[in-house]
């Protein structure tokens, strides 16, 4: 099934300059890009993104981090596009995640693991809307 899914690359990434090869990844795995932005997040953002970690201690730290520098907003089409991106990044704590995924070659731990990605296709549908307009979307169903 053709989805689309949502990848940040966060401060970490965005200041270690491996913006291109990461994207090189996903577009070696056959996924399309389809949006594609620089943004400087906001709290406000960061309220409903996150809105599931609000509660935890790691909150303030992790929203400070994200807004920080820009972040380089994707969205990507494919074919099982979700779980494939999912593989493609590897666990959230870089320690645990094996050899050639994102998050194990360029993460160090879980608050600069590199990227997010939806954990769902209902996430996905949440931060694409939140990050981008439908003019936005260069999509195969437009
Ligand atoms: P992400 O996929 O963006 O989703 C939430 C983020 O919170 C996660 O990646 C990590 O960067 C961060 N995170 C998750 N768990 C912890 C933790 N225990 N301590 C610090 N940061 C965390």
């Amino acid at each position: 099934m053709v989805e689309k899914t949502v990848v940040l690359i966060k401060p970490d990434g965005y200041q270690k300059k491996v913006v291109g090869q990461v994207i090189d990844r996903f577009e070696r795995a056959g996924l399309s890009l389809v949006g594609l932005k620089l943004i400087r997040l906001t709290q406000e953002i960061l309220d409903t993104w996150y809105a599931h970690h609000k509660d935890k201690p790691f909150f303030p730290s992790l929203c400070a981090q994200m807004m920080s520098t820009p972040v380089v907003a994707i969205v990507l089409e494919g074919d099982s596009c979700i779980q494939k991106v999912f593989d493609l990044c590897g666990p959230t704590d870089p320690v645990e995640a094996a050899p050639g995924t994102i998050r194990k070659d360029f993460g160090v731990d879980k608050p600069h693991n590199v990227v997010h990605r939806s954990d769902s296709a209902y996430a996905a549908t949440k931060e694409i809307a939140l990050l981008f307009s439908p003019q936005e979307l260069y999509t195969s169903d437009v």
